[in-house]
């Protein structure tokens, strides 16, 4: 089984108005892809249902966090289930803004990724070091580290619902993008390390995208390294040139 390209749009916290929002749904459903790129949108939460309802039917939607709990009161949160039955496919998890900004822990990354696969979501992973911890030598075991908890909840099917993205926390956004050098060594320990840990098909079948700093610039050469299946894109996902990061491949 291939890998399918996979590009998706985290359009963080913006835009501001609904108005900004349906220019750049409009720039989406006018583009020419090619269609063999899987391609999803992860607009803020307040967006999810009516972007579902005015994008093209060919991109998916994201939410870009979700809770482990499926309801209850814990105010401020959005469950699994909720996103399923507003017809959302997919969640981003462990983002390094909810790391970072939000406190979260891998320990709790892994535990609303079981919930979201479980109520029938997929789920895209982010995990990536900091600039320190680079220069310290240190990416491999913090990778792994933010891996791992995953690799402890999940059975091997679950696999097939998970995308993971390194998104290097240096690299976002500061105009500082990975070499591809830099992506595909840290892609293919995080191969190396799904084939010893969870198994080799595991490993060979899942999507290792890339995020930080990519733009129309950059994404060709990215796109061309081995093991690396896609990007996950922040500010340019705002703009017009997100339309030649799809297409990065063609
Ligand atoms: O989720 C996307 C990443 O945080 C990358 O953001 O493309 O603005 O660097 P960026």
């Amino acid at each position: 089984m291939g890998r399918n390209f996979f590009v998706g749009g985290n359009f963080k916290l913006n835009p501001t108005t609904r108005a900004a929002k349906q220019a750049l749904v409009k720039t989406l459903n006018e583009a020419t892809v090619d269609p063999s790129v899987e391609v999803v949108i992860a607009p803020p939460a307040l967006y999810v249902i009516p972007l579902r309802a005015s994008l093209r039917a060919d991109f998916k939607v994201a939410a870009q966090n979700c809770y482990e709990k499926s309801s209850g009161a814990f105010t401020g949160e959005i469950s699994p289930e909720q996103l399923v039955d507003a017809e959302i496919s997919h969640v981003i998890l462990g983002h390094s803004e909810r790391r970072t900004l939000f406190h979260e822990t891998s320990e709790q990354v892994a535990a609303k990724t079981r919930a979201a696969i479980s109520a029938g979501l997929s789920v895209i992973l982010c995990v990536g070091e900091t600039d320190k911890e680079r220069e310290a030598g240190q990416t491999k075991q913090v990778v792994e580290s933010q891996l791992q908890p995953v690799i402890q909840v999940l059975n091997e099917a679950d696999w097939s619902k998970v995308v993971i993205a390194y998104e290097p926390v240096w690299a976002i956004g500061t105009g500082k993008v990975a070499t591809s050098a830099q992506a595909q060594e840290a892609h293919a320990d995080i191969r190396a390390f799904l084939s010893s840990q969870v198994s080799p098909s595991v490993a060979e079948n899942t999507r290792i995208i890339y995020g930080g700093s990519v733009n129309a610039g950059n994404c060709k050469e990215l796109a061309a390294q081995k093991d690396v299946d896609g990007f996950l894109v922040g500010g340019a996902s705002l703009k017009p040139e997100f339309i030649d990061i799809i297409n990065a491949k063609k």
